[in-house]
């Protein structure tokens, strides 16, 4: 079989010389899970043409699922039949009850097995119902049994962060077996949303080992998403270590990597293309290379030299565009413009050159926020601004954020409720019964109805407290309670037109000169991800209306990620004093105090929020611009 290097040309050569594995960049999730469910689909027909079994090895986690989505599909709409194939999934926690929500067993079925017409007998998945003195015989089976089929002849694969493939944690050794293994700190960080809390999560699982895998044919990788970036980084780039078990991969003959926008962001030919490639140079990729430069160097925009272009890689900047002394003054300059104390833009001032017009003066400002909270953590100083320089300041919740609300807090506000036995809104609820509920809930177990409404209650009156303390009055609060979230559990429903209508509503209520909204793309449970979907579909709807052409929209980050330094428009500087009034704003919001965020183990949200605003302050700082205490950021959406 020919390397994927031998296939490619010259320029993809030069461009893809860091890449050790065949890397396709795909548009978005959805077309890169149709792509590989096609070659799916393709290896299933040949060897039916062929008469034989397709063996495959199959993921669990969110990253396959649109491709069994695709696959479903292709078997209701095209025909596509899976008597022939036998399955052998990656892992399973253990110990774990089969008909457990969160075991594989379940999502496999859930998501593939009961829409499809594979035989029962062909399904393989270890066995987390059995005693731990059973485990290696079980194990030393299922490497039999795959042996005896014929051996994987495609084995999918998602990475978690903390590098694993399958459950294969870092220290996993190139010639491991299936077997059983303690999950990493990470995993079980990542994992925690699914139970209810990482203490809920199980330490160990049953996993096929770094040999098992690399003894599949072909093996088809997927990672989607910002979270994943540094760890896809490792494996396409790194060198090969235990450290990083997904970088055994690079010594497999056939793999071929799916990457989403997101997920490849790091990657050098897409991250610094300059190393890699000739590029045109535009401003924003300018601005993208000294920032880059600059951190390099560790020196600041305007102390870099001819000779420091010259020496990285950046020479045809300065061939193109002017010296050193212009590219530099060029990008501070896009640094000082962005960074403004008045993100509503300055009554009475020219700010032609400023992020936000003058007029219309104040504006009608629409905040949408995905959950309780998000606003604030993620532009609680800005909305301070926004409403002492006399804005109109609205905030739509989108969703209720009921999930997150642990289930004592609910106890704590039944108890109160009923001390104060007034329970409006609550009056049809039986909250004896609610507390007796939750006291039995198992880890994970979907919440009743009645216990959302509660929870749901709970958050608005946070919301609310939030609110006030930020001087937004409560006719300006609007509580969205988008359906798509009200499934009682970490996995969401799709969006429908009534998600987009209740949005579309709120817009023209208000009718914004002024819109924020959430912009990233990745967050643990999708929400945020859905929320922006949802509003690019309702801003569709929207663009006909008179008021929709004076609308500039912005979009924040969450909790999760920052924007990075170069793509920000709007960078609005806080005081110490406006970093403590966005703190308790956040701290407005009580139940979410102890809720961990995966990735977000280690500290309470307010404080990464705080954290990130602090390390934005810094790093403009480095870049040479003036020394704040911190600064929230922002960019222009570009539909
Ligand atoms: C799942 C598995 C894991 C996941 C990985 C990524 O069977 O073996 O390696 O592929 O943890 O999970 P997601 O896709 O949820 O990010």
């Amino acid at each position: 079989m020919l390397n994927w290097r031998d296939e490619i040309d010259v320029k993809q050569k030069l461009e893809r010389k860091h890449e050790k594995l065949l890397v396709n960049i795909c548009e978005d999730v959805n077309s890169a899970s149709i792509e590989i469910a096609n070659i799916i689909a393709g290896l299933i027909r040949e060897k039916e043409k062929a008469g034989k079994n397709f063996v495959l090895g199959l993921a669990t986690g969110s990253s396959p699922v649109s491709v069994y989505r695709e696959l479903v599909r292709m078997h209701k709409e095209e025909g596509l039949s899976f008597r022939h194939v036998i399955t052998f999934n990656l892992d399973e926690y253990f110990p774990m009850n089969a008909g457990n929500d969160q075991s594989y067993v379940h999502f496999m079925h859930d998501h593939l097995f009961d829409h499809i017409d594979i035989p029962p007998e062909n399904v393989n998945i270890p066995d987390g119902e059995i005693d731990q003195g059973e485990v290696y015989d079980f194990c030393q089976n299922y490497e039999q049994k795959i042996k005896e089929a014929g051996g994987l002849d495609l084995q999918v694969l998602g990475i978690g962060r903390s590098g694993h493939i399958g459950f294969n944690e870092p220290g996993s050794a190139n010639n491991s077996p299936t077997r059983l293994i303690s999950l990493d700190s990470v995993t079980i960080a990542d994992a925690a949303g699914d139970f209810g809390a990482a203490a809920n999560v199980p330490r160990r699982a049953i996993t096929m080992g770094i040999e098992t895998i690399m003894s599949a044919r072909k093996i088809i990788f997927m990672a989607w998403g910002e979270k994943k970036t540094a760890v896809v980084k490792e494996t396409v780039e790194g060198e090969v270590s235990d450290l990083i078990p997904a970088t055994f991969i690079q010594e497999h003959r056939d793999v071929s990597v799916f990457l989403d926008q997101a997920a490849s962001s790091k990657l050098t030919r897409v991250d610094t293309p300059w190393l890699v490639r000739d590029v045109k140079w535009d401003d924003l990729l300018i601005k993208k290379a000294v920032v880059w430069l600059s951190k390099k160097l560790g020196k600041p925009v305007l102390k870099l030299t001819n000779q420091d272009y010259n020496d990285n890689h950046l020479s045809t900047i300065i061939m193109n565009h002017g010296s050193a002394y212009d590219i530099n003054l060029r990008v501070f300059k896009m640094f000082q413009k962005s960074i403004t104390g008045w993100p509503g833009g300055k009554r009475d001032a020219d700010q032609h050159d400023r992020p936000e017009r003058s007029l219309p003066y104040p504006k009608r400002i629409l905040v949408f926020s995905p959950r309780p909270a998000d606003d604030v953590i993620a532009m609680g100083g800005t909305l301070n601004r926004l409403v002492k320089q006399g804005h109109d300041v609205h905030i739509a919740y989108q969703t209720s954020g009921n999930i997150s609300v642990p289930d004592h807090e609910v106890i704590k506000h039944i108890e109160l409720v009923m001390e104060l036995t007034s329970g409006q809104n609550v009056q049809d609820i039986d909250l004896n019964g609610v507390k007796e509920m939750l006291n039995k809930k198992e880890p994970g177990e979907a919440d009743h109805k009645d216990v959302r409404r509660i929870k749901s209650l709970i958050r608005k009156s946070e919301a609310l407290a939030s609110c006030r303390f930020l001087g937004i009055p409560e006719k300006n609060v609007h509580f969205l309670e988008m359906p798509f979230y009200e499934t009682g559990t970490i996995k969401k429903a799709s969006l429908k037109e009534e998600d987009i209508q209740k949005m579309v509503k709120v817009l023209r209520q208000v009718k914004p000169d002024q819109l924020f909204a959430a912009g990233d793309l990745t967050d643990p449970h999708g929400t945020r991800r859905t929320c922006l979907v949802a509003l690019t579909r309702s801003l569709e709807q929207v663009k006909g209306d008179d008021w929709y052409a004076g609308c500039w929209t912005w979009l924040y980050k969450g909790a999760w990620q920052e924007w990075e330094i170069s793509d920000i428009d709007m960078a609005v500087p806080l005081s110490p004093e406006e970093l403590d009034q966005k703190r308790l704003s956040i701290f407005r919001h009580s139940t979410q105090k102890d809720v961990q965020f995966p990735g977000m183990e280690d500290m309470e949200v307010w404080r990464y929020s705080v954290e990130r605003n602090r390390a934005t302050a810094e790093l403009l700082n480095r870049l040479g611009m003036a020394e704040y205490e911190a600064v929230e950021v922002f960019v222009n959406h570009k539909p």
